[in-house]
C-alpha cells in the first residue's frame, strides 16, 4: 500500500513547534483584548458567492485559487480564502450594526488558497484577522496599526517595517485608472491576465507578478498623486497619529492588495528576513462591502497575519508541557496505586506522566529523563508496604520519602528549589 502524506502546501503541526504557535495565539488574545476586540468564530465554508461578490472576480484568489466544490445539495460552496468576507457577512446577517459602533472582532483559523507551494506559501495555512466595523476615523485605522505593532513588540519581533499607502475611494480612484489604462496601452505586449485586467480591473495589474508587467510598469502612476483631498486628508491623519506614539512606518504607494474591496488605507507589515514572501501581516480599509452586501453603510478597517511565516521568525517556544512528576510503578501492584496519585496530581493540573507496572526502574528513569520530566515517584514492593513513596528530582539525585497519599508534601517537595535540601 502506497504511504500516505499531507496534501501538498498542507502541514502538521507537531510539538515542539506548537508551542510557538500556542504563545502567539494567547499573546494575541490578551493584546486584542487591551484594545476593546472581542473573538469570534466564523464559519470554514461559506458561498462561494460570498467571495466572488467581495474578494473580486478579477483578482487572482477568486480566479485560479479557490477550493470550490458542489455540495450534496448542488450548492456551490468555497472553503475560505481569507476571513474579512465572513466577518461582514455575520455582522450584516446578525444586525451587529445595531451594536454601539465600532464593533472590534478578532478570528483565528486556517484559510484555503490554491497557491503554488513555496517557503511561506501555503495551501491550507492559518490566519489571526481583526476587524473594527462602524468607523471611518483614520484613528481606527491608527488604533488596528497600533495593535499589530503591540503584538509584534510582546513577541520580541522589532525589527519588522510598516509599509503605508492609500488607494483612493471610488471617486478618486476613477481617474487614477485612466492613468493607469493610458499607461499600459503605451507599453508591449502584457501576459494573458494582464490584458483582461486592463479591461475590467486596470489597478490589478499593479499586483502583477509576471517578469515582463513587472518590467513594463516602471515608472507607472502613482495613485497618492490622484487621490482626492477627502483621502488625503484621511491619510495624513493617519500618519500623524502613528507619529504621535513614535511608530515608525515607510509609505510604499506600490500596495495595491490582492482583493477587491480596500479603499483609502492599505498596509503591510513586512520582513526582510522570510525571502520572496515578505508580509507578515496585511490589511486595510474597507468602508463599502457591509453595503455591497445590503447591510447599512459601515466603514470598517481590519488585518489578517499569516500565523505559519510569524512562526517561522518567532521560532522554537520552549515545550511548557514537559512533565513535573513521572510517576514509576514497579510492578503490577504497584500500578494502581501509581495510577490514583497521578490522578490526584492532574487533578490540581499539574502535569504528570504515569509509567505502567512491567518495566524496570532503569527503564522508567530513563523513559522519564527522555521526556525532560523534573521528579520522579517510585513505587515499588517495599513502598507499599510502608506506604510511603521515594520522590528523586532528576537534577541534582536529591531524594526523600513522602506519604502516599500525602499530596501536598508532594508538591511542596517539588516546589522546593535545588540546594535548599541537599
Ligand atoms: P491577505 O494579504 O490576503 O489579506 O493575507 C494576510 C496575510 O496572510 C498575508 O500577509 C500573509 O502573511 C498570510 N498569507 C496569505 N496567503 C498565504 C499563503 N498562501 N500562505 C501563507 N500565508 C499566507 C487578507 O486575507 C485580508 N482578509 C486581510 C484583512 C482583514 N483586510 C482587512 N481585514
Amino acid at each position: 500500500m502506497t504511504k500516505l502524506s499531507t496534501l501538498k502546501g498542507v502541514c502538521d503541526v507537531l510539538p515542539p513547534e506548537i508551542y510557538t504557535w500556542n504563545r502567539i495565539e494567547e499573546t494575541s488574545k490578551e493584546v486584542f483584548k487591551s484594545f476593546g476586540f472581542h473573538e469570534v468564530k466564523i464559519p470554514v465554508i461559506e458561498h462561494s458567492e460570498l467571495f466572488i461578490r467581495s474578494i473580486g472576480e478579477t483578482t487572482d484568489i477568486v480566479g485560479k485559487e479557490m477550493y470550490t466544490f458542489m455540495d450534496k445539495g448542488g450548492r456551490s460552496i468555497t472553503l475560505r480564502p481569507e476571513g474579512t468576507a465572513g466577518m461582514v457577512r455575520s455582522y450584516v446577517e446578525n444586525n451587529l450594526h445595531l451594536l454601539p459602533s465600532p464593533q472590534k472582532f478578532h478570528y483565528y483559523g486556517p484559510m484555503f488558497r490554491y497557491e503554488r507551494p513555496q517557503k511561506g506559501r501555503l495551501r491550507q495555512f492559518y490566519q489571526i484577522g481583526v476587524e473594527a466595523l462602524g468607523s471611518a476615523s483614520p484613528l481606527v485605522d491608527a488604533e488596528v496599526i497600533t495593535m499589530a505593532h503591540t503584538f509584534f513588540q510582546k513577541l520580541n519581533l522589532t525589527n519588522l517595517t510598516i509599509e503605508l499607502n492609500s488607494i483612493g475611494c471610488n471617486k478618486c480612484r476613477g481617474t487614477y485608472r485612466n492613468a493607469i489604462v493610458e499607461f499600459f496601452s503605451k507599453k508591449g505586449v502584457l501576459c494573458n491576465d494582464c490584458q483582461v485586467r486592463i479591461a475590467k480591473n486596470p489597478l490589478r495589474m499593479l499586483d502583477c507578478k509576471v517578469e515582463r508587467c513587472v518590467e513594463q510598469r516602471t515608472g507607472a502612476p502613482v495613485i497618492l498623486d490622484y487621490i482626492c483631498e477627502e483621502c488625503k486628508t484621511h491619510h495624513e491623519r493617519l500618519k500623524e497619529l502613528l507619529t504621535a506614539i513614535n511608530i515608525d512606518y515607510k509609505e510604499n504607494p506600490h500596495i495595491v492588495r490582492g482583493l477587491d474591496y480596500y479603499n483609502r488605507t492599505a498596509f503591510e507589515i513586512t520582513t526582510e528576513h522570510l525571502g520572496a514572501q515578505k508580509a507578515v501581516a496585511a490589511g486595510g480599509r474597507y468602508d463599502n462591502l457591509v453595503s455591497d452586501f445590503n447591510g447599512p453603510a459601515t466603514p470598517a478597517v481590519g488585518f489578517a497575519i499569516g500565523i505559519e511565516r510569524l512562526v517561522a521568525l518567532v521560532g522554537v517556544t520552549q515545550n511548557q508541557n514537559n512533565p513535573v512528576f513521572y510517576i514509576a510503578p514497579l510492578g503490577k501492584d504497584a500500578e494502581d496505586k501509581a495510577f490514583v496519585l497521578s490522578q490526584s496530581l492532574r487533578q490540581r493540573a499539574i502535569v504528570t506522566e504515569c509509567g505502567d507496572g512491567l518495566h524496570s526502574l532503569k527503564n522508567h528513569l530513563k523513559r522519564a529523563d527522555k521526556l525532560n520530566a523534573s521528579f520522579v515517584v517510585i513505587i515499588g514492593e517495599n513502598e507499599l508496604k510502608t506506604s510511603q513513596v521515594l520522590c528523586k528530582r532528576l537534577s541534582d539525585a536529591f531524594q526523600k520519602e513522602i506519604g502516599i497519599d500525602d499530596i501536598d508534601t508532594l508538591i511542596a517537595f517539588a516546589a522546593e528549589k535545588p540546594g535548599a535540601t541537599a
